[in-house]
């Protein structure tokens, strides 16, 4: 082993409370209860395993799928400013996924004068092991200490920060959170923030329903196989026997909740076994399978999310050419 590699490696912590097929422990109990309710409904957590964090990343890539784009085009503009403004000892990032945006932040001229840690948050570990390794090679100043788990139960597993914390949210990951759960999330993070702290959250903006539409319903048919790889996963997890062929991708929005809704429609009668949870459960083109929303923000919509979470707004950023495509919203705890 190189001393360069050595030396990474001596930066590099990753904590793990997934078991060893990626599952975390309240998974039974939770499709358990997904798949009797009505109608039938899963989180989008159950999305990514390895192969849906991949599909993921192919997503962003997708000539439809603007919000990745938007978002790291917002971040080139505003990195310096922010980190220099801030000057965070610790950043944190919730569902991180490949830290792809995040190296704007972390290559901030900045940044080696005041930032030691960054520690990705995410449920699916190989995507974290992989982007962790690539950045304590890219950034040599930096300490990455991972953490795999469910950002709805193990907040309380983040290492503690010895100066100023950013909480990064990106990604519009805040709209797969119903506003209900949304609001609840986003008071456990304020617990993070201390006084001079600050939480970074990305969101996707209501616009015109066709592009929004088109970004859910690729040509290439990339979002179709990343929601129907949540049968793929209960399978593998649970002992299934879905056929995940036999689902079709539908996908729309729904304008009076501001929120796209991505299911999982058989085209004929399926009757599926979950072995582990000696359970039958039948699907029907009436009777199918939620398996995300996505939420699009307003100011609005914004302001009232953070009035009921006790956080309060700093700064709003959008793109404005050539549309107000996506927002970051800088905010604080309320002093
Ligand atoms: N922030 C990245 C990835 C967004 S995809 C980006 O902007 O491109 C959503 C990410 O959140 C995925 O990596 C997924 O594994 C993670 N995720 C979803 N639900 C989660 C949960 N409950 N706990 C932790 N991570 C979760
Ligand atoms: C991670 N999240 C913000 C994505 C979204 O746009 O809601 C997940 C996704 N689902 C389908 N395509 C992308």
């Amino acid at each position: 082993m190189s001393n360069q590699i050595a030396r990474s490696a001596d930066r590099l912590k990753v904590d793990v409370y997934v078991d060893e097929h990626g599952m975390l422990e309240s998974m039974p109990e939770e499709v358990r209860i997904g798949l009797t309710a009505s109608p039938k409904r899963l989180a989008p957590k159950y999305f990514y395993d390895e192969a849906g964090s991949l599909l993921f990343e192919k997503i962003t890539e997708l000539p439809e799928y603007y919000p990745t784009r938007a978002e790291r085009d917002l971040l080139h503009d505003i990195s310096a400013e922010l980190m220099a403004d801030l000057r965070p000892q610790q950043i944190v990032e919730l569902g991180s996924g490949s830290s792809y945006k995040t190296r704007q932040l972390l290559s901030a001229p900045s940044a080696p004068e005041h930032l030691e840690t960054y520690v990705p948050f995410d449920v699916s570990e190989s995507i974290v092991q992989e982007a962790s390794e690539e950045l304590v090679s890219e950034y040599p100043y930096l300490s990455v200490h991972g953490v795999i788990g469910d950002f709805g139960r193990h907040l309380g597993h983040i290492p503690a920060a010895t100066g100023r914390r950013l909480v990064l949210f990106l990604g519009g990951t805040i709209g797969n959170l119903d506003p209900i759960e949304r609001v609840a999330f986003l008071r456990q993070v304020s617990e993070l923030l201390g006084p001079e702290d600050r939480l970074l959250i990305g969101m996707d903006l209501v616009k015109d329903i066709s592009t929004i539409e088109a970004a859910y319903n690729d040509s290439a048919g990339v979002t179709a196989a990343f929601n129907r790889n949540m049968l793929h996963f209960l399978n593998r997890s649970l002992s299934g026997d879905f056929n995940p062929e036999a689902f079709e991708h539908r996908c729309f929005f729904n304008q009076a909740e501001s929120r796209i809704e991505m299911h999982l429609v058989p085209k004929t009668p399926q009757i599926v076994t979950l072995a582990d949870l000696d359970m039958s459960v039948t699907f029907t083109p009436e009777d199918s399978l939620w398996t995300e929303c996505s939420y699009k923000f307003t100011e609005e919509s914004l302001t009232e999310m953070l009035a009921d979470s006790g956080l309060s707004l700093e700064h709003f950023y959008t793109n404005d050419d050539p549309a107000r495509l996506f927002g970051l919203a800088l905010v604080g705890p309320i002093d």
